[in-house]
């Protein structure tokens, strides 16, 4: 079964205590089980990992992008890493898996320096503002654009 890796960075493992007002109180676990319900309605394995390190982050696009991998998209919520990675814009850019940046909060309504995504030019679409609902649209937008097998 084609795979979709389901990638969460820094802090993210927080959530439903980490800012609530701003992230809501759903937690990482509850993302999960929407991924999973997402790929089932799609017939899609799906691989769910967080990391609080950058280096941790590239190698799993990396893998994901690797021949053989059966990994045919990949969601990416960066965290704070999405306004400051050259090397992660560079790690997508260097796989021809498609990427689809999420972001829970619209960033775009918050601080400045969060205003810019250094990810945003190397992926292949963009999700923000939706909350946990978020993670499930970009599943559903992957599987519009993976060809039938
Ligand atoms: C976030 C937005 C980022 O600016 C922030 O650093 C996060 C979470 C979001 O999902 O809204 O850690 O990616």
């Amino acid at each position: 079964m084609a795979t979709v890796l389901v990638l969460n960075g820094p802090n993210l493992n927080l959530l439903g205590s980490r800012e609530p007002q701003v992230y809501g109180r759903a937690t990482l676990q509850d993302v999960e089980r929407a991924c999973h319900e997402a790929g089932k309605r799609h017939a899609l394995e799906v691989d769910f990992r967080q990391s609080n390190h950058e280096g941790a982050l590239i190698d799993a696009i990396h893998e994901a992008g690797r021949a053989g991998s059966g990994v045919t998209g990949v969601v990416l919520n960066a965290g704070a890493y999405t306004h400051t990675s050259v090397a992660l814009h560079d790690a997508i850019k260097a796989i021809a898996v498609p990427v689809v940046e999420v972001h829970l909060s619209n960033v775009h309504a918050r601080e400045p320096f969060r205003h810019h995504s250094y990810l945003s030019p190397a992926c292949a679409g963009i999700v923000v503002g939706f909350g946990v609902a978020g993670y499930a649209m970009a599943i559903d937008g992957l599987a519009a654009r993976t060809p039938p097998p």
